[in-house]
């Protein structure tokens, strides 16, 4: 009988400690299954569930142009997954995929010798986990840490000075990353094991749905409610597997100007956006930033690595 008592106490006590452990990400697993139940509701029929989902857009758009019955992982292609005109020419480009030379360079700044004969070799032993493990929240430090900022922080451990953290070589090295962790069928998977982390998941939650800016617009406008909607010439992409892709090609980057190779890691994506909404976007490796796409990528766990990729 005692024997069983003990027993049974060490079970609950078990039990109670499991519960703890997973009682962090909670929330934000409630929040990543209720984004993926909304997406999958919102593209199930469009034209059908218009006055939920789509009351600004017109027939033409909802009969000829966006798609329907979309499940989880096509989320992944950004405005192509719904988009039967954009999906065209985006299959198209992806035959001779302008970002291969890009992987190759990346893959030899991987290996080429720092100053000190050290390489980024010994910061990421394994690439493909590099494309797949960041973000992770750094339960020492007791903050989110990026591949683009570990990627310049090895640099700078290593005597070499940081990379511009949106373009160029990091671009690079990262779609190297990505193309190796896609290559070995590697998911996004985000860990919240502390309550640290699970104010920093919080923190960068709520940057995503503040409002800010001339327009008075959250990123979650855009990106939740406004997915699958114009403006102007673009369509709006869904937030679930905004990250999944990164860095990505982007025609308009490309075009920009002669030293621009139309490369750019999430950061720059991002920046970008912030711009958009008339703000200052927080620096590459500020707390703000590093949060923000720490819940982001929470918001993604579960969907396949699948860049670098092309936009427009
Ligand atoms: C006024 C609407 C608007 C707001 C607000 C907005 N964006 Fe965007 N965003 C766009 C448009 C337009 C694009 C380009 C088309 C697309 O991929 O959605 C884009 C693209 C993106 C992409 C690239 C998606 C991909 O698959 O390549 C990311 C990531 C992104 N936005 C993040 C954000 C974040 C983070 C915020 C808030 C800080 C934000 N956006 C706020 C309009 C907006």
């Amino acid at each position: 009988m005692l024997l069983k008592i003990a027993r049974t106490t060490a079970l609950v006590a078990l039990t109670a400690c499991a519960l703890n452990a997973a009682d962090f990400n909670a929330q934000a697993e409630k929040d990543r299954l209720a984004l993926i139940k909304y997406f999958e509701a919102k593209f199930e029929n469009p034209l059908k569930n218009r006055s939920t989902f789509f009351p600004y857009s017109t027939d033409d758009e909802l009969k000829n142009n966006i798609m329907s019955g979309l499940k989880f992982e096509d989320f992944s292609k950004g405005n192509y997954s719904f988009s039967k005109n954009g999906r065209m020419s985006y299959d198209e480009i992806k035959e001779f995929p302008p970002y291969e030379e890009f992987v190759e360079n990346g893959e030899a700044l991987y290996s080429k010798a720092f100053a000190n004969g050290k390489s980024f070799k010994d910061c990421f032993p394994d690439p493909s986990v590099a494309g797949s493990a960041y973000p992770y929240f750094d339960e020492k430090k007791k903050e989110v840490m990026t591949l683009t900022v570990a990627i310049n922080q090895c640099l700078t451990s290593n005597g070499e000075k940081a990379w511009n953290p949106k373009k160029g070589k990091i671009a690079h090295l990262e779609a190297y990353f990505v193309q190796e962790a896609q290559d070995a069928e590697k998911k996004i998977d985000v860990k919240i094991e502390s309550k640290e982390a699970e104010e920093a998941y919080n923190r960068g939650k709520e940057y995503y749905y503040t409002q800010r800016g001339y327009l008075n617009l959250s990123c979650a406008e855009c990106h939740v409610q406004g997915a699958g909607q114009r403006v102007r010439n673009e369509s709006l992409s869904p937030f679930l597997g905004q990250v999944t892709h990164f860095p990505v090609y982007r025609l308009k980057w490309g075009a920009a100007d002669a030293n621009n190779d139309g490369l750019g890691t999430l950061e720059r994506r991002m920046s970008g956006c912030v711009k958009d909404q008339g703000q200052v976007p927080p620096k590459y490796d500020a707390k703000e930033m590093k949060e923000l796409l720490f819940f982001m990528a929470y918001m993604s766990n579960g969907m396949k690595i699948d860049g670098p990729d092309i936009r427009k």
